[in-house]
């Protein structure tokens, strides 16, 4: 497959830099979707870290497939399924609830293919993981209409859009500001990371991991990353991330942890002395 494809982003005239400004700017353009767009600028989003032998780059046209692993992988995960378990939607079957996560996660991983760097490894995208560069986001309204994002004004609930617009996606942005001060915008931000159940344990996560960190320690920068699982953060410890914060999503009945975890670029020196 296409693996030194980067994927193609676009600048606008007038970027919209601020991620809660450009999500109201969409919530309130629901019924205004642009029918063209005006490119004016393609170029690659990121210098990207070199495939190697197991990991490589998905490119736009195969987002379904990255996004279906991250569907199998985050099944059962709190904060996926807050927007989609509410009571206003108490109503709805499980198929129909599926559905939505698989296109949640759908929109989620285009956009990264357009603005960010989507990579897997295994023979049938068996983990997935969903990276934003540094200085890079998918907060432009282009981004959002291109991706579907804009999709989650009519496809969540009243409560799923007040637990996605208004709690969870200002509290990611604060607290990662919050966490990495100046370097918010200098830093790879791990945005999913998913293998499939029955392709767990064989060192898949460990490769997609490994394979930015080593790049992000190139560049002496740190990396960022959610954690929505208790299980997870032992397993982040083994490649150098360490907890900051704990921050809480608490509309729903039961209160939904997020580990805030960062982890500091490691010099090679200090590298070539560790192995030696
Ligand atoms: C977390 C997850 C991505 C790990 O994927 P994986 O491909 O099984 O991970 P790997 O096989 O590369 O294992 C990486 C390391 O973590 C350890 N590990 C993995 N799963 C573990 C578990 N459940 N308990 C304890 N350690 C575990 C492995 O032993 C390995 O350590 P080692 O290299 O020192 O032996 C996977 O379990 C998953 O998709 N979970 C659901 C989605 C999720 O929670 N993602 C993270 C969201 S923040």
């Amino acid at each position: 497959m296409a693996k030194s494809i980067a994927p193609a982003g676009i600048t606008m005239v007038e970027p919209i830099t601020d991620r809660k400004a450009a999500l109201n700017s969409a919530n309130s353009q629901v019924n205004d979707v642009p029918t063209s767009f005006r490119i004016l600028q393609q170029m690659p989003t990121a210098s990207l870290p070199p495939p190697n032998d197991d990991v490589r780059v998905v490119s736009a046209g195969e987002y379904k497939e990255a996004a279906a692993c991250l569907a199998e992988a985050f099944a059962e995960d709190d904060v996926a399924r807050y927007f989609i378990d509410v009571p206003d939607r108490e109503h709805w079957s499980e198929a129909d609830k599926w559905n939505l996560h698989v296109e949640i996660l759908e929109y989620v991983t285009y956009a990264h293919c357009l603005k960010g760097l989507v990579t897997t490894v295994g023979p049938n995208y068996d983990a997935v993981a969903l990276w934003m560069p540094p200085s890079k986001n998918m907060d432009d309204l282009i981004t959002i209409f291109r991706s579907g994002m804009w999709r989650l004004n009519y496809k969540l609930s009243a409560e799923g859009k007040r637990r996605f617009f208004n709690e969870f996606l200002p509290l990611l942005h604060d607290t990662k500001h919050g966490v990495l001060g100046d370097r918010d915008d200098d830093s790879w931000y791990l945005v999913y990371l998913g293998s499939r159940p029955g392709a767990r344990g064989k060192g898949y996560a460990r490769k997609l991991i490994e394979h930015v960190t080593k790049q992000a320690d190139r560049e002496g920068r740190p990396c960022y990353l959610e954690s929505s699982n208790a299980i997870n953060p032992p397993i982040y410890r083994k490649f150098g991330f360490e907890e900051r914060r704990r921050i809480h999503l608490q509309r729903a009945e039961k209160n939904v942890e997020l580990d805030i975890m960062v982890r500091e670029p490691v010099s090679q020196e200090k590298e070539t002395e560790e192995k030696n």
